[in-house]
């Protein structure tokens, strides 16, 4: 019966099952290296303040790192006992340099090292998840360039309303990915703080050097209050929100990409490296990876939520229940690593129909550049509106296209209308008149292209 970090005042032996459900040794594990790192600065902060010599420091940081080879290795043997990451390696660093692995803790406890741990690990992975979005937005904003000529139905409600360029679409994503790239990055500098040397919730006996700490850890400062430190894991709430926001920004491109790719719309194909067939009907291709993108965006909700409600009713200050925060963060975070670069790998490798997304204007998504026709003749905008209104429902009784009416026809509605509202049927005026920033024209189009470019070079 392996012997507890915490065994001192216990007589009893705990339930084999209460044992099992008490460890998180099988999740926990992934936070090896910053476990490892923190203690290699914490064994330094040691001997600095003279708690131990600067010969065990050399001894308990080269045990620290044989750890940490053993686990890059994956030879690091698991042992009955090791309930989690902070026992495992404090247990196998006493095998490896004896008895003064004992000293490590001095004044450290596991509150103040998990919360250490998961701020590494979470600014670790925060930063490659941030890479992965990057790459993301570059591929969409390239995308968006090389295509800048196609035009297609814009919509609302679903439902055909203006002509715009796809590009423009294509952008309209992409920003919304560059406010949660920096919403990424925000929420990396708010975590960066250091919980250590708060000791178990009280603070640290021992007068250790917080600043060296967070300094030889790469933290921006620490935390200053020490129940603080132990409890606090709005970083965790702040990170599954951040990540449920993310994905629905992901679900709904997905939901657009699906409607896009059916036979009715025909807009866009999806390679094959990204669909997947059907057992039963051989003419199906499907496009499995935008449904688990969008299906996805449930599973990170539910982390979230989950978390939230785990979190909400624990008293001051470290509780058991904050093992609770590590699987959804993990999971949360595995799944915005993959689904950016499905996503990624998706838009990069797509087909477009500009034929099939032109064929879809018709002239009647340009009423309301008819109406615009008559406001440059002077006609105030809500009278030009219903006069196009008018037109729209002319065109309908008589079961033609707007533009098919005549000249004639036209004049009969209103006496501002001339022989050259003809130029009216072009997607592109249209399109080019919304040259304001942030339209769809190709000078707004082009300087959106550009905005993105130059921050995505500024890094
Ligand atoms: N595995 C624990 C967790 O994840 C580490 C902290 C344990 N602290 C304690 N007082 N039992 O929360």
């Amino acid at each position: 019966e392996p012997k507890k970090l915490w065994g001192g005042r216990f007589t009893g032996a705990v339930d084999p099952l209460m044992d099992a459900f008490n460890a998180s040794i099988h999740f926990d594990r992934r936070m090896y290296a910053a476990d490892c790192i923190g203690s290699i600065a914490y064994a330094k902060a040691l001997a600095k303040n003279n708690i131990i010599t600067e010969q065990e420091r050399d001894q308990l940081i080269g045990g620290l790192e044989k750890v940490m080879v053993e686990w890059e290795n994956k030879t690091f043997e698991l042992k009955a006992g090791d309930e989690d990451i902070h026992t495992a390696n404090e247990r196998r660093l006493g095998e490896l340099v004896g008895s003064v692995a004992g000293k490590l803790h001095t004044g450290r406890s596991r509150n103040d090292q998990v919360a250490t741990d998961m701020r590494i690990w979470l600014r670790e992975e925060a930063s490659s998840i941030l890479a992965h979005l990057k790459e993301l937005i570059s591929i969409t904003v390239n995308r968006a360039d090389k295509e800048m000529d196609v035009l297609m139905p814009g919509y609302t409600h679903l439902q055909r309303a203006q002509p715009i360029r796809w590009s423009h679409f294509l952008l309209s994503h992409a920003w919304l990915w560059q406010a949660d790239a920096q919403r990424l990055e925000q929420l990396i500098d708010r975590l960066n703080v250091l919980p250590l040397g708060s000791g178990a919730l009280a603070g640290h006996a021992f007068n250790i050097d917080r600043d060296f700490l967070a300094k030889e850890l790469g933290f921006r400062g620490i935390i200053n209050n020490s129940l603080y430190a132990v409890s606090d894991r709005d970083f965790v709430a702040e990170f599954l929100f951040w990540a449920s926001l993310t994905m629905t920004h992901i679900s709904r491109i997905a939901e657009d990409l699906i409607i896009y790719s059916s036979g009715e719309f025909g807009f866009v194909k999806l390679a094959d490296a990204y669909s997947t067939g059907s057992s039963l009907m051989p003419q199906k291709k499907n496009p499995d990876s935008l449904e688990l993108l969008r299906g996805k965006s449930g599973r990170v909700f539910g982390s979230m939520s989950g978390f939230m409600m785990s979190y909400k009713g624990i008293p001051s200050t470290y509780n058991k229940d904050l093992q609770e925060d590590k699987e959804p963060m993990f999971d949360a975070a595995d799944t915005l690593s993959g689904s950016l670069q499905i996503t990624a790998g998706v838009l990069s490798t797509m087909d477009i129909f500009p034929d099939k997304m032109r064929a879809s204007l018709t002239a009647d998504m340009l009423a309301t550049d008819l109406a615009e026709y008559l406001v440059r003749k002077g006609v105030p905008f809500r009278e030009t509106h219903h006069i196009s209104g008018s037109a729209v429902k002319m065109a309908e009784d008589r079961k033609v296209s707007l533009h098919e009416l005549s000249n004639e026809d036209f004049k009969s509605l209103h006496p501002s209308f001339d022989d050259d509202v003809a130029a009216v049927w072009s997607f592109e005026t249209s399109i080019e008149n919304r040259n304001t920033p942030g339209g769809t024209s190709k000078s707004s189009v082009t300087a959106q292209i550009k905005q993105l470019k130059s921050w995505l070079a500024d890094g």
